[in-house]
């Protein structure tokens, strides 16, 4: 199978290529390197080293015999994708290549712009390249389960059956992002939907929880690592956590940290993206994953990075709220539905407690490199302050 890597430079882009490498299929891959140049902007860097693009792709010819085909450009330029997919003429495109931070989204109005128009436009391009020139090809778009917010109900995969004034149809769950960046993928699933309502293409629409883990089996068999932000622009949550815990400084919870979200590991991500690839949709359907594997309060993961720092080192970690600078419910109900990839085979493998150890690990062995960004761990990003600039 062609497979084609939409963001192939990224936390999840890397692995997923050095799954399907494995799995035997040929990967090619586009990327411009935005989150590099926009880590570094704030800053900061990934805590773990990576090399560049090319030093990746020879080692993955040196370690495995497979060539990777990369393309260096912005996919929000319509001929870098048409032109890659003329030239590859993928069986499945996997777009991962967006700006993916809330906190990037809200630093102002120059931000905001820029995440709407690349992250909306990418998907405008593949949705062309795909119709004109691999009509057939499978788009499998990650989205983020953020689109739906933390309504006062059950959250379904992505359609709900709705009583109104006596008569029934089947829609898709009102969505209420809490970010501009969360706002680009509910525009991007309902760009999806259409396009698939018009042209038939099959799509899979990915509501993805936080990915956690600094590991894959496939990092882990070729050493081939990916990339691990702990900033506050850049990096989640549970990823600062682990790095404040390394670095003897205190862990910070947003606010009263009782706001929930969905989580799966790397591992488990990359297999369920996996799965997606291999079991494609049906002719002209349209389906949506909601893939995550359990849900934490900000707080549970806190102490739970707290637990295992202090069970694996003997050394106390400290907790210590500070304001929240979102604008978000702090207390809510959240009972999301995950039922599809399951019952298409998927099985959950790794525990977060677990793999929170291994963080801790591989980060305590890049400890002065945490050291030297810990000012940029701490919020600046206010929903309140964002403005003209
Ligand atoms: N990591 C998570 O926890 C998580 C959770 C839910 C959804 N997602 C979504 O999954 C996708 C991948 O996430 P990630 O964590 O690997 O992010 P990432 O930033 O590490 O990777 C994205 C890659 O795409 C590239 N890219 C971005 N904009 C581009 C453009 N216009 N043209 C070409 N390349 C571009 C970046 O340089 C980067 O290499 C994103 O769409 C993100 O919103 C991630």
């Amino acid at each position: 199978m062609k497979v084609m890597i939409l963001g192939i430079d990224g936390y999840i882009g890397w692995p997923l290529a050095l799954r399907e490498i494995e799995k035997g299929n040929e990967v090619s891959g586009i990327d411009n390197f935005f989150t590099r140049r926009r880590v570094r902007e704030v800053n900061s860097d990934s805590v773990i080293p990576i090399s560049t693009m090319q030093k990746r792709i020879s080692a993955v010819r040196e370690k495995t015999g497979a060539r990777i085909n990369f393309y260096r450009g912005d996919v929000a330029n319509p001929s870098v994708v048409i032109d890659a997919v003329k030239k590859e003429k993928p069986d499945v495109v996997v777009h991962l290549a967006e700006q993916r931070s809330a906190p990037y989204s809200m630093i102002g109005l120059k931000q905001a712009t820029q995440t709407m128009v690349k992250n909306i436009v990418s998907t405008l391009n593949l949705i062309y390249a795909i119709k004109d020139v691999v009509p057939h090809a499978h788009i499998l778009k990650l989205g983020t389960m953020g689109e739906y917010g933390t309504p006062n109900i059950d959250i379904p995969e992505g359609f709900f059956e709705v009583q109104y004034n006596g008569r029934k149809d089947y829609l898709p769950f009102p969505k209420q992002a809490g970010s501009w960046y969360h706002w680009t993928k509910v525009h991007d699933s309902n760009n999806l939907m259409f396009a698939n309502r018009v042209w038939r293409l099959g799509i899979t629409d990915v509501m993805q929880g936080v990915v956690y883990g600094t590991r894959t089996t496939d990092i882990n068999r070729t050493g081939l690592r990916t990339r691990f932000d702990i900033d506050e622009v850049w990096g989640t949550a549970l990823n600062r956590f682990c790095a404040q815990a390394v670095a003897g400084l205190p862990i910070t919870p947003y606010g009263k940290g009782g706001q929930t979200r969905g989580f799966l590991s790397l591992e488990d991500s990359i297999s369920c993206l996996d799965l997606s690839i291999s079991k494609p949709p049906a002719e002209g359907e349209y389906r949506v994953f909601n893939q995550f594997d359990e849900h934490y309060s900000v707080m549970q993961l806190a102490q739970m990075v707290k637990e295992v720092f202090e069970h694996d080192t003997g050394k106390e970690a400290v907790i210590r709220n500070v304001p929240n600078p979102r604008v978000e419910a702090e207390e809510h109900y959240y009972n999301p539905e995950h039922k599809k990839l399951a019952e298409m085979g998927y099985r959950h493998s790794r525990e977060l407690k677990d793999e929170i150890s291994i963080m801790l690990e591989d980060l305590a062995a890049h400890r002065p490199r945490i050291e030297a960004l810990s000012d940029v761990i701490s919020p600046h990003t206010a929903w309140k302050s964002s403005g003209i600039n």
